[in-house]
């Protein structure tokens, strides 16, 4: 078990780099099974979960090659069908993109129900409902997921709620299905229109993603291309969180500032100073920061995956702030640890009343999961004294070298 040894008060300073995008490489790594060819991906983030994701796809027959600097060759020649071994897909949600992408390819599948992180119960109707109504037969026995469908044929498909991975899991299924699928009230994510050029590249005909109806026109066949992963806005988020929590003065670069416009509006309601350049932003917070109040929903409403480290920032702003859940009923359980650095938040149902005081203070935490980790980290930047967090194997799970480039803006971090 790695823990991280963080000794807060220093103000962050510098520049630092933002990686591909965790939650677009994991699709897109999933997607190039649908080609039975080779696809180069650069701009891969160097994480647990993609690491993972790699070995499901050797244990398949993939030949999956992976550089220092996050080039990934896959070539899927030689899979014959998508089998996934429990193990290994049950530590990730991702793996569930298997199941769209063996479906389309194979017409069959038997995919682990996914893992992930610990934040509500995360059914997966809409999936489901989406390969039902390609003509596909879908039964959840034991853990696994196993589809199979004789043909598979264009529908189309409204999407009860609005959905990231149905959305994605759908374009998956039906890019070689026979004639048109509609999907409404889709997910417009960044990393949906990421996976939807990635597999356009791949000589897919999908038009409309970035909006809430998205139409996919059947081909025969994909073939391999080279592609580069979007940077992970929810990873620049969080240095930006960082560097106002320790009213630091940060470049945060290779990011797309569109993606980040909910990011900047709230930080700019606090009080933070943000200037926006074409590929990276700078964030100044010199000046006394405004409690506010946040809530999350579908982008390009604010990130549900930013919402832990902006509640480590609000429990150091004077006054009182609320933020309302509205993606994740169960996304408040880092509360608990939080209170024990002194933060004042009450949780009731999707709100959380958080009243800002003086300092945090160093404690022993653990972190429950992926982001709770990275805001606790945050925390402990700010904190009077020493800060130990456990479990930072969340973290590894989506942040590269997160110590690393903390360290780099000044930060007294230790991984022991
Ligand atoms: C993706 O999860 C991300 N995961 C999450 O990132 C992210 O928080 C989330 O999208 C929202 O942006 C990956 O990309 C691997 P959803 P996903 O389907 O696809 C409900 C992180 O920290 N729902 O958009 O699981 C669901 O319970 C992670 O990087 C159904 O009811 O999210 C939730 O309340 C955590 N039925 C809401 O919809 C379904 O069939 C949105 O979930 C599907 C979802």
């Amino acid at each position: 078990m790695n823990k991280l040894v963080i000794e807060g008060g220093i103000k962050l300073n510098g520049e630092v780099k933002v990686s591909g995008f965790k939650n677009a490489a994991l699709p897109i790594i999933s997607a190039s099974l649908l080609a039975a060819d080779k696809c180069v991906i650069e701009n891969i983030p160097m994480i647990k979960d993609v690491y993972i994701l790699k070995e499901i796809m050797e244990s398949m027959g993939a030949d999956v090659q992976l550089s220092n600097d996050g080039v990934m060759t896959i070539d899927t020649k030689n899979v014959e069908n998508c089998i996934t071994p429990y193990e290994l897909a049950k530590q990730l949600r991702g793996s569930y993109y298997l199941a769209g992408a063996a479906l389309g390819r194979f017409h069959k599948g038997e995919v682990t129900y996914p893992g992930g992180c610990d934040i509500g119960t995360r059914p997966i109707d809409q999936h489901i409902k989406g390969f039902e109504s390609l003509g596909a037969e879908v039964k959840i026995n034991h853990g696994i997921i196993n589809c199979k469908a004789k043909e598979l044929k264009g529908s189309k498909i409204y999407l009860d709620l609005v959905s990231v991975g149905a959305t994605i899991n759908i374009m998956l299924a039906s890019v070689l299905a026979e004639g048109q699928t509609i999907i409404e009230n889709a997910a417009k994510e960044p990393h949906i229109v990421d996976t939807a050029n990635f597999l356009n590249s791949m000589g897919a005909n999908i038009r409309g993603a970035g909006t809430d109806v998205i139409r996919i026109n059947g081909v025969e066949k994909l073939h391999g291309c080279t592609y580069s992963v979007i940077p992970d806005q929810i990873e620049a988020g969080t240095y930006m969180m960082a560097a106002v929590a320790t009213g630091g003065d940060v470049v945060v670069s290779n990011v797309i500032p569109k993606h980040l416009e909910a990011v900047i509006a709230k930080l700019r309601e606090m009080g933070a100073e943000i200037t926006e350049y074409d590929n990276s932003v700078r964030v100044n917070a010199s000046k006394e920061l405004k409690s506010i109040n946040v809530k999350t929903l579908p982008y390009p409403g604010f990130p549900t995956d930013l919402q832990q480290p902006i509640a480590v920032l609000l429990s150091i702003t004077k006054g009182t702030s609320i933020i309302t859940e509205s993606v994740f009923e169960g996304r408040f359980k880092y509360v608990d640890e939080l209170k024990r650095m002194g933060a004042n938040i009450k949780v009731d149902g999707r709100t959380a009343v958080i009243k800002g005081i003086d300092k945090l203070s160093g404690a022993k935490i653990t972190a429950t999961d992926l982001r709770a980790g990275a805001a606790f980290v945050i925390a402990g930047l700010i904190a009077d004294g020493i800060t130990e967090i456990d479990n930072v194997e969340h973290i590894d799970r989506g942040y590269q070298s997160m110590e690393t480039k903390m360290k780099n803006l000044g930060a007294k971090i230790t991984r022991i």
